[in-house]
């Protein structure tokens, strides 16, 4: 049976819902994970919670320990992951509210620990990662949305920037040349993590504000905020969808 673990992002530090079980603190050797893992049901279905910020939302995407959070999940019995993330609408269908499941992404964070495959090793590895997300996981994902009546896009590539900063105009300019339609700042390591642990992995991506550039004027955090409150609602109403199913 798939134990599904939920990583929540912005928007999303708790699960509505989730009739808990046990909170779980993990220490891995990685150190401490982002919060305890929640385990509980949720829509009929066992499943493990983590929120990738904290609880209270507190850890900003470059300090988040990755490493840590999906060795956490593994370690409690997860067999996929479905991550769900706030980003920036950069091409014309991204709007704000719009529900995304990427299919493909590049990476400009650095100085991240990026893999789990270091130190002393019997041998060197090189996960393949041709195809970053795992197929049969968004197909699910997209069979969801499709059930719920919500509009998506089943194809995106996700840009993940350091941050905490938001991007300048220009820098947004280069993404949407290299092919990017979103953009936010934790996709990266958490989904190579997962390739390197051979947990099948996709993610919900929630629009919450036009890119930099792209919109009127400044981005503001109000603006953000009120993406998140209806977005998240549907995005917590497409999980129930996947689990119960
Ligand atoms: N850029 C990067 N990450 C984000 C954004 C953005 O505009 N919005 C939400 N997460």
């Amino acid at each position: 049976m798939t134990v599904y673990a939920i990583i929540g992002g912005t928007g999303l530090a708790q699960l509505d819902g989730l009739e808990i079980r046990e909170a779980v603190y993990v220490e891995t050797p990685y150190g401490a994970p982002s919060a305890d893992v929640l385990r509980g049901v949720y829509a009929g279905e066992e499943v493990l919670f983590l929120a990738r910020h904290g609880q209270p939302h507190r850890i900003p995407p470059h300090q988040v320990n990755y490493r840590a959070n999906l060795w956490a999940l593994r370690q409690l019995g997860a067999r996929a992951v479905l991550a769900i993330n706030a980003v920036g609408g950069i091409t014309p269908s991204m709007t704000t509210g719009q529900l995304v499941v990427p299919h493909q992404i590049i990476d400009y964070t650095h100085g991240r620990a990026q893999t789990l495959f270091e130190g002393e090793l019997d041998h060197v590895t090189h996960v393949d990662f041709s195809h970053p997300y795992d197929e049969a996981q968004r197909q699910l994902l997209i069979a969801a949305l499709r059930a719920c009546g919500y509009p998506f896009s089943e194809r995106a590539v996700y840009g993940c920037t350091q941050g905490p900063r938001l991007e300048t105009a220009a820098e947004i300019q280069r993404m949407e040349r290299d092919g990017c339609d979103i953009v936010g700042m934790t996709g990266m390591p958490e989904t190579v993590l997962a390739r390197e642990l051979e947990l099948p992995y996709a993610c919900l991506s929630l629009v919450v504000n036009p890119a930099a550039g792209k919109g009127k004027g400044p981005i503001t955090m109000a603006e953000i905020d009120a993406a998140l409150g209806q977005g998240m609602l549907k995005v917590r109403r497409v999980l129930q969808q996947l689990l119960g199913a």
